[in-house]
């Protein structure tokens, strides 16, 4: 039997790529020259797309592929993807949860030591000689016994909350509604609200159009310039403009972001700012987690062909 043909729409690490090739005829999006020449010349036989949680599926690019089954995505956020369009068609849509909400904890978590620590300037401040020429390094604030704020008490929130419990800090959540498992925090139903009690907001809540800007202009001044804003989710959960603003005014303390609009590329005026860590969206860049995302990625290709139940299915 021949292989399925499968839309790659950016690269995998290799080690995956090695296992997708073995089981389906690969074609590599990103490496046409001309994208739409590319998907026309194959969309006859197009049976599933492989995608990264980022980049996603198009209502255009579903369109051009009427043989689409599956949309099998290498991440749990699958804002991206045009789930209205997948529907519409009966193409399934499966995501990668559980195996990266540890890592992108933990990456959450960092950013905020880092930061309040000042821990990149400090690095600068040995490697640059200043310590000995300046003196000692300028004071930070304290992370330990500080008021947390999470944004979205879902499997990654809950998990940031688990460890910042370690640090010995208050913690109040928003969600929807209460969640029976927050033990030992407090619901806040207003984010504005949950804003103005924190001195670290976390934002943890999956993307959609309902979430869009829910960390308004309103939250960010809430948050004050003692504050700081952390986003391990997606850029589309924090309005950018208003918070560039009040980083510049200093009418926030701080920022650590993991994500922005454009990404890779991003906004200029972030670079010109002292207040703000950036990182390159790679809360769930571990080696482990990667391997376990790509396998499900797999595991969720091979249960569809199989005609089995998929793993992990949005729809
Ligand atoms: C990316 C993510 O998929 O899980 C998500 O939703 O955005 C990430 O895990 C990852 O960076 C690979 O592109």
């Amino acid at each position: 039997m021949s292989k399925p043909d499968i839309l790659l729409i950016g690269p995998y690490p290799e080690w995956d790529l090695v296992e997708l090739e073995a089981q389906y005829n690969v074609l590599k999006l990103y490496d046409a020259s001309d994208r739409n020449a590319f998907v026309s010349e194959h969309a006859a036989e197009i049976r599933a797309i492989a995608t990264r949680g980022e980049l996603g599926a198009s209502a255009d690019l579903i369109a051009a592929l009427p043989k689409l089954e599956v949309i099998s995505v290498y991440g749990v956020g699958y804002d991206a993807v045009n789930l209205d369009a997948a529907r519409a068609r009966g193409i399934r849509v499966t995501n990668t949860p559980d195996v990266l909400t540890n890592d992108v904890a933990d990456l959450g978590v960092a950013m905020m030591l880092v930061q309040s620590r000042g821990m990149i300037g400090a690095e600068t401040w040995v490697r640059d000689g200043s310590w000995g020429t300046k003196g000692l390094y300028p004071l930070k604030r304290r992370v330990w016994g500080r008021k947390a704020g999470v944004l979205g008490l879902g499997r990654i929130g809950f998990e940031v909350a688990k460890r910042l419990k370690g640090f010995d800090m208050d913690i109040a959540y928003n969600d929807v509604s209460e969640k029976p498992y927050a033990e030992g925090m407090t619901f806040i139903a207003d984010p504005v609200e949950l804003a103005r009690r924190s001195d670290f907001l976390f934002v943890t809540l999956a993307a959609s159009a309902a979430t869009r800007h829910i960390v308004s202009k309103e939250v960010i001044e809430a948050l004050g310039p003692e504050g700081m804003l952390i986003n391990i989710s997606r850029a589309s959960n924090i309005d950018e403009d208003a918070l560039l603003a009040a980083l510049e005014a200093k009418t926030i303390g701080s920022a650590a972001l993991d994500v922005f609009e454009g990404e890779p590329q991003l906004n200029p005026r972030f670079l010109a700012l002292d207040n703000v860590l950036v990182q390159p969206h790679h809360a769930s860049g571990t080696i482990e987690t990667r391997k376990a995302m790509g396998k499900l990625v797999r595991d969720n290709l091979a249960a569809h062909f199989a005609g089995a139940a998929l793993p992990t299915p949005v729809i």
